[in-house]
């Protein structure tokens, strides 16, 4: 085995003899040491590890670490269960067996009350948890066409003029005639969500899943392209995100084009102007949050050239909120990167991307090859990253450039990627320090917390038994360092966050003596 230690990381000649004898034991040399050296030795190797994790190098305050002691007494209660009997392990089983039971671990309580400052991978139609979208339904005047398993919606003061291959009927006059609105409800929400209690589905490919995936969202954007609904759901959605003790989030949008009662249709640049005023409105009511920015979406299927032509319009009508482009869509199947070269190297000299590259298990196609172009064309950021573990010099580059990798482990599970999250690369990417960041993309398709799920199975699931609630905090550290904000709201974000830490400290501190 060769291993080849960077000399500059261990600089002392004490260290030097230890670094010495690593090697040769790591290498299958016999070192000629004692055990007492050859124990020190080991633990050493074991502490460069941890050093070198996500986190590593911060330091604790003397009550950080007090929380620090609660936060992992719990976490290794969990952890060392499953061990004694891998059938409790819930991280290895398909998500939707287990994510009602996870509000009553300690260690996600905790994570829950935690600041996680921000949000960067997360698409607009899918921020809302499905108890509200629900609640949407109620709102007057929506007909329903429910076809061939299909929900399509439409707000209107008449039947609307669109086909259906059966009838647009209101939906308050159906959910009236059902006689059982509880029933009527529960089979209107499977049309809201990906999740579902029945096992049969949790071993379908990925086709499945994505159909699925495309079917609900399909819905979803035809209750929420209504202007007033979108208001309340845009609303409703930050207020989650809130209460989840983030700060700020980027959005993933498309050019939504949202209509009136009378069928009147906005222009394309008002949905982003609506979320800018808001957000603004939001900001108002709770001073501590910080904002929201935008990153363009169209789908990997339609003109790229008209996409850059919408962000650039949008660009310059809302400077505050723009932050660039993407292209969304089961990657798989769309147009990759390298088709759209000659445009997108065109377009990097005034727009910033943050491409998806990578979501794939097919590593050498052209969908793996996603992340060569999206690093060649200076990507700020790479949505999801979850192939870039199989192309070393790859990993090199994003960390050499500092381009973060935004990761989505239930995103990942759900759709189809992975099932067992020990085995998802984000564990050696929060060993090797990449730049990384914990998202959601779609909480809402799975009826997940904006991200403290994620960040529970990260932590518990994912990251090193060992890995301490200076992973947390500086995961979170880095969502606020890789963020599209400027240096001055970078500054005043921190400012705010680290209070926030602070409390949060003292009220776990306080929790634990009661
Ligand atoms: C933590 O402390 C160590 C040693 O005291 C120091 O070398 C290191 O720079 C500190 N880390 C940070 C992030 O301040
Ligand atoms: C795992 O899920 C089971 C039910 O499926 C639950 O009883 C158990 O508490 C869960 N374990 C953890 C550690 O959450
Ligand atoms: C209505 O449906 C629910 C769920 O299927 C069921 O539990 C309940 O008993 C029903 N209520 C009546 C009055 O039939
Ligand atoms: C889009 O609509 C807004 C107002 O809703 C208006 O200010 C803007 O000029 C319109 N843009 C175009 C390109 O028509
Ligand atoms: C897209 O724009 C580029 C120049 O920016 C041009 O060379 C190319 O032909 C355009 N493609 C299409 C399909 O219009
Ligand atoms: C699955 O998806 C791939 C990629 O879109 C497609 O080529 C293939 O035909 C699909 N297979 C089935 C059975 O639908
Ligand atoms: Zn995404």
């Amino acid at each position: 085995m060769q291993v080849s230690f960077s000399l500059g990381q261990l600089p002392d000649p004490d260290k030097m003899l230890s670094f010495i004898c690593v090697v040769f034991l790591l290498s299958g040399h016999v070192c000629g040491i004692s055990l007492r050296q050859y124990l020190n030795v080991r633990s050493r190797v074991i502490e460069q590890e941890l050093e070198k994790q996500v986190g590593g190098n911060l330091n604790l305050t003397e009550e950080e670490k007090i929380v620090n002691d609660i936060l992992m007494r719990w976490k290794n209660v969990e952890l060392d269960e499953s061990f004694k009997n891998p059938s409790f392990f819930n991280f290895s089983k398909h998500y939707f067996s287990y994510r009602d039971q996870i509000k009553n671990s300690k260690v996600y309580q905790i994570i829950r009350r935690m600041p996680k400052g921000a949000a960067l991978h997360i698409h607009s139609t899918l921020m809302l948890s499905t108890d509200k979208l629900m609640a949407l339904t109620y709102e007057k005047h929506l007909y329903a066409c429910l076809a061939d398993g299909e929900l399509d919606l439409q707000f209107s003061r008449l039947p609307p003029q669109r086909p259906c291959s059966f009838k647009w009927i209101l939906l308050s006059e159906l959910r009236e005639r059902s006689n059982n609105v509880t029933r009527f409800d529960s089979e209107l929400r499977k049309y809201f969500t990906m999740v579902t209690n029945d096992e049969r589905f949790y071993d379908k490919d990925i086709n499945y899943t994505w159909k699925k995936f495309n079917k609900v969202c399909k819905t979803i954007q035809s209750l929420i392209s209504y202007r007033p609904v979108r208001e309340k759901f845009f609303l409703e959605a930050l207020n989650e995100f809130y209460s989840d003790n983030i700060m700020y989030i980027e959005i993933r949008s498309g050019l939504s084009r949202l209509y009136e009662l009378d069928g009147r249709v906005h222009n394309q640049t008002y949905w982003p102007y609506l979320m800018q005023r808001l957000a603004n409105q939001f900001k108002k009511e709770h001073p501590d949050f910080i904002g929201i920015k935008l990153i363009l979406t169209r789908s990997r299927l339609r003109s790229v050239n008209e996409t850059l032509e919408a962000a650039r319009e949008i660009k310059e009508y809302l400077p505050d909120i723009f932050a660039g482009f993407d292209l969304v869509g089961q990657e798989d199947i769309g147009k990759p990167l390298s088709d759209y070269v000659p445009t997108l190297l065109e377009a990097k000299k005034d727009m910033k991307f943050f491409f998806h590259g990578g979501e794939t298990n097919w590593f050498g196609t052209s969908t793996d090859e996603n992340l060569v172009d999206a690093i060649l064309l200076g990507a700020k950021r790479i949505g999801h990253g979850y192939a870039l573990i199989k192309h070393p010099d790859l990993m090199d580059a994003v960390k050499k450039k500092d381009i973060a990798v935004e990761v989505n482990v239930i995103s990942n599970t759900v759709l189809s990627l992975v099932r067992d999250v020990r085995n998802h690369p984000l564990a050696t990417y929060l060993a090797t320090d990449m730049p990384i960041v914990i998202s959601s993309d779609d909480p809402g398709m799975w009826d997940s917390d904006p991200l403290s799920h994620d960040f529970y199975v990260m932590f518990v699931g994912v990251a090193s038994k060992k890995a301490d609630l200076r992973t947390l905090k500086q995961l979170v550290i880095n969502s606020i360092r890789y963020s599209e904000l400027d240096n001055r709201g970078k500054r005043s974000m921190f400012k705010i966050f680290n209070k926030k830490w602070h409390c949060f400290i003292r009220s776990l501190i306080t929790l634990h003596k009661s």
